[in-house]
């Protein structure tokens, strides 16, 4: 049993507190304390959201189901990249905050782990997630977003 979850409460095998999860061909799915970012504005202050990250959805940040139409392909596995530890040890309960960069990545600000399809587990506090579908170290951005000509 888990020592962070309550008494009585399901184990659920997930990591506590902020989470995304990358399933294959689908979306990011965040749980945790999300705030997501776009021009400086907070657009979604929540616990659970499921953000665009095959770069078709026509309500980005978040998605729209595009990633079935368009055949999204993804194995939803860690092919590179990572997230970096911030200079101080985040508290248990601080939000993660994306800010959704224009025409580029989903940034990280805050604790996250980022849990893969086939249970491999990355956490930091920094990072970049890519949210263009073309990224050859998904799901972190590895700036091919620049070169394909991405528009957020
Ligand atoms: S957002 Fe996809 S490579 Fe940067």
């Amino acid at each position: 049993m888990s020592e962070a979850r309550e008494a009585g409460s399901p184990d659920t095998g997930a990591p506590a507190g902020n989470v995304a999860e990358v399933p294959p061909a689908g979306p990011l799915c965040l749980t945790g304390r999300i705030q997501v970012e776009v021009d400086g504005e907070t657009v979604a202050d929540t616990d659970d959201v499921a953000l665009c990250r095959c770069g078709h959805s026509a309500n980005k940040p978040f998605c729209d189901g595009s990633h079935n139409k368009v055949g999204f392909s993804d194995p939803g596995v860690i092919l590179g990249g990572r997230l970096v530890p911030g200079r101080d040890e985040p508290a248990e309960d601080d939000p993660v905050v994306i800010v959704c960069a224009t025409d580029g990545p989903l940034l990280v600000r805050g604790p996250l782990t980022v849990v893969a399809s086939d249970g491999e587990t990355v956490q930091g506090t920094k990072g970049a997630l890519c949210r263009c579908g073309a990224s050859s170290t998904k799901p972190f951005c590895d700036g091919t977003h620049k070169r394909s000509g991405f528009v957020s």
